[in-house]
């Protein structure tokens, strides 16, 4: 075995070794630092982000587990973003708490790290920061919490905030009742119980091999994720003494391993833009157009909101996420590996499927093509995402006059007037949202539909968006559009009344206007005021860095690894 990371602090009898000792040693054991290997718990536990506030106990899981298979456990706050908290958008912080938590696992002297994550871009700021310091390390899903239910009925989180409140605007519910809905949506601990981005990021951790196969998925209150947690950290005390890293485990075929999963789970869109930032801190090659050169074969199995019916606690009943992949196998790269040294496909055994409505056989699944469709043509030269498995099939080819909103408070100014001239018809198009006009790239591009319209019993539209969409919502939104609005692209020059040309099945996108008159239209005055930088602090440091949307709106100065040597002492 080498020399542990951690004895470049701890070796020796010098000054320097003395003081990082010295200061360490309030209650560790007499022989912690002779060799044994100092695992931190990288927690996002915070009451700010509510789920994720019981990962303290999780925590204590992994030390106990640390602590038995011989190792030093060392409680790692890092930075923590709660989805539904944070202004103006969580996406905005991601890379800024990716860049803290890999920083802070190079300053210190651990050998192995646990990453301890569940709300939306928890688990992706962890794997991103933990890529580009690549030290060992190994992912705990806090896991989603149980089903709430509202007049008998079960409530997705997230996706029936959208619904409910939808029926209130169409006036099919009263104020009062959706406030009474309130008390009812979140149940227990845990993240959204929907097949968001939390509950996708939590699977696809596992599919990406950076989990104790088997985890992904267990309910939060459920006491098998602490037991599971107890193992993980005795995993971490191996991986530090095989030196097992996440350029060791994560390779181009773990990546298409996530897309397959993220088609046949029915999985959130911000999954493809999570999934490349991880591969871009790697060097590992995965472009957009993969997503839907290996996903759009694969059928969607898990009939889960927002694209089905069920939920998360009824995914884990029904066998889980091994009892998916089974149904994938031949699709899966047999020589992608997992933190336990084995391929993943060697843990998945055979396992039982306890409910065919909620996981169903490759042979009679919910949609045969299901995974993200990458559009392009004049609207989106660089490319735009939809889930189809989340829109109506009536709308995945449709033409219709362009409405324009150059902002969210725009749509909320605007949507409602009785005089806008919109129909069912209309394509709604909201734009400056993307990584730089917003910033951020938040999770607006679901607008709402017209009350007038909701009132007529429409339920759904084509949309249009540079921004990204909760991943507990649904519709016909095209999303990611790629180069954003305010960073020139084609969607800032778009007019209301042009008419907007969808067709997903030959993976198009144009508005209907020659191409020549398109080059020579002026943006919009709002994109070009959009993307006008911020003062100062993260947010200049954002917008003046961070890329587009299709290689996963990373900013330009944090792609790839720096590993984990620090050259210099601190004294
Ligand atoms: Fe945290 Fe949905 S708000 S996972």
């Amino acid at each position: 075995m080498q020399a542990r990371r951690s004895a470049q602090w701890y070796s020796g009898d010098v000054r320097n070794s003395y003081i990082h000792r010295a200061w360490m040693r309030r209650g560790l054991p007499a022989d912690a630092f002779d060799g044994r290997p100092h695992i931190a718990i990288a927690n996002t536990a915070s009451d700010l982000t509510p789920c994720n506030a019981h990962l303290n106990e999780v925590a204590r899981s992994v030390a106990d587990g640390i602590h038995r298979a011989g190792g030093i456990p060392l409680n790692l706050p890092v930075v923590s973003l709660g989805e539904t908290q944070v202004r103006p958008t969580a996406m905005l912080w991601r890379n800024m708490a990716a860049m803290a938590i890999e920083e802070m696992l190079r300053a210190n002297p651990i050998d192995a790290v646990v990453l301890l994550g569940g709300c939306d871009k928890t688990i992706p700021a962890l794997l991103m920061g933990a890529a580009s310091v690549d030290l060992p390390a190994v992912v705990v899903p806090g896991g989603p919490m149980l089903t709430g239910t509202f007049r008998g009925v079960p409530l997705g989180c997230g996706t029936d905030v959208w619904k409910l409140s939808e029926e209130v605007r169409a006036g099919t519910l009263s104020a009062a009742e959706f406030q009474r809905s309130e008390g009812s949506m979140i149940r227990s601990k845990g993240h959204c119980n929907t097949m968001g981005t939390a509950s996708t990021m939590g699977l696809l951790a596992e599919v990406l091999g950076m989990t104790l196969p088997g985890i992904a998925g267990t309910p939060a209150p459920d006491s098998r994720l602490l037991e599971a947690a107890h193992a993980t950290g005795e995993l971490a005390v191996e991986l530090a003494d095989t030196g097992r890293r996440p350029s060791t485990v994560l390779s181009r075929g773990s990546f298409l391993n996530a897309i397959v999963a993220l088609a046949a789970l029915g999985g959130s869109t911000n999954a493809v833009v999570h999934l490349l930032a991880i591969a871009g801190r790697l060097g590992v090659p995965l472009a957009q157009d993969d997503f839907d050169r290996t996903g759009a074969g694969v059928p969607l199995l898990v009939d889960l909101q927002p694209a089905g019916r069920f939920l998360m606690d009824d995914l884990y009943r029904a066998g889980g996420l091994h009892a998916v992949l089974a149904e994938v196998r031949d699709l899966l790269d047999p020589a992608a590996l997992t933190v336990t040294g084995r391929p993943l496909v060697e843990h998945l055994g055979t396992p039982l499927v306890y409910d065919r409505e909620v996981i169903r056989p490759r042979e009679a699944p919910l949609q045969p093509h299901a995974g993200i469709a990458v559009l392009r043509g004049n609207l989106a030269p660089g490319g735009a995402v939809i889930k189809p498995a989340a829109a109506s099939p009536h709308l995945l080819r449709h033409r219709g006059p362009a409405v324009v909103f150059d902002s969210i408070e725009d749509v909320h100014a605007r949507l409602d007037d009785p005089d806008l001239d919109v129909t069912a018809d209309s394509v709604l198009i909201l734009r400056g949202c993307g990584p730089k006009g917003y910033p951020g790239m938040p999770e607006v591009s679901n607008m709402p539909l017209p009350a007038k319209l909701l009132a007529q019993g429409v339920r759904d539209m084509v949309r249009i968006c540079d921004g990204r969409m909760s991943g507990t919502a649904y519709g016909t939104v095209v999303l990611h559009v790629t180069p954003e609005a305010a960073a020139g692209g084609p969607l800032g020059k778009v007019r209301t009344g042009d008419m907007i040309i969808l067709d997903v099945e030959n993976r198009r996108l144009d508005v209907d206007i020659p191409d020549i008159e398109l080059a020579i239209r002026d943006p919009a005055p709002e994109m070009v005021k959009a993307f006008a930088a911020p003062a100062r602090g993260w947010e200049r440091l954002y917008v003046d860095t961070v890329g587009q949307a299709d290689t996963g709106a990373d900013c330009d100065f944090l792609l790839g690894s720096s590993g984990d040597q620090v050259s210099r002492e601190s004294h």
